[in-house]
């Protein structure tokens, strides 16, 4: 097979049965870089949050692909959206956003980085580095079918992940007690589903090239 593809996680979450051109590895990506050879493409989707030091990652991408290949990295950017006056920045939801990047940032992980990397890919020495931002509704308050279902998988992945999301980062650095986060989650969940809030996430996809 042309490609060999390989997948990185810091968890042991992979899975055991894969395509014949498919190896995952336990790896941590803020660790040195020690592969074989070189890459064609390296993708990285919803690290935010998990790395401290994207120069760095951007370097090391740099560093470790052909000339000519590319890096791709997609990512969510908090505060939570809205464009119509449905969301009330008083609300729970809204404030428990804001909160949310307060506590990354405190964390050294700030969860708006995303709106950094098409700089620091350009630092780094990538070329034709292009930035796209698409929106995920929080739920399916979109009349349009796409989105609709995009906000589906967001209510899924945010609303559903919401204690996970919170738990450390309120508890760790905002000082919160576990027994009153837990009721306040139940008012912003509870917000997060409202199809009358029409609330998103912007999505950065950005993307470059090391020259040839
Ligand atoms: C929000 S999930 C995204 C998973 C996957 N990339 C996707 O888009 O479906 C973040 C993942 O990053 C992994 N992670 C966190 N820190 C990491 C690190 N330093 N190195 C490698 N993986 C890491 C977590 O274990 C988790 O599975």
């Amino acid at each position: 097979m042309k490609y060999r593809v390989i997948g990185i996680d810091i968890s042991p979450i992979q899975p055991e049965y894969v395509p014949p051109n498919v190896c995952f590895q336990i790896d941590d990506v803020e660790d040195d870089w020690n592969y074989d050879e070189p890459f064609d493409f390296i993708f990285c989707r919803m690290l935010t949050g998990a790395i401290a030091d994207w120069p760095r990652f951007f370097n090391q991408s740099f560093a470790n692909l052909e000339p000519g290949g590319w890096c791709e990295v997609q990512d969510i950017v908090a505060p939570v959206q809205c464009s119509d006056g449905t969301l009330d920045p008083d609300s729970a939801f809204a404030t428990w956003s804001r909160d949310l990047l307060r506590a990354t940032h405190l964390a050294g992980r700030g969860i708006d980085g995303a709106k950094l990397y098409k700089r620091q890919m350009e630092e780094a020495g990538f070329i034709n580095v292009k930035e796209e931002i698409f929106i995920w509704p929080q739920c399916p308050w979109a009349d349009d079918d796409y989105y609709r279902m995009l906000g589906r998988w967001t209510d899924v992945a945010i609303t559903g992940g919401l204690e996970a999301l919170s738990t450390a980062l309120f508890t760790r650095h905002l000082g919160w007690k576990k027994a009153e986060l837990d009721v306040y989650l139940t008012q912003v969940r509870k917000q997060m589903r409202d199809r009358g809030i029409h609330a998103y996430w912007p999505i950065y996809m950005v993307y470059g090239q090391k020259p040839e």
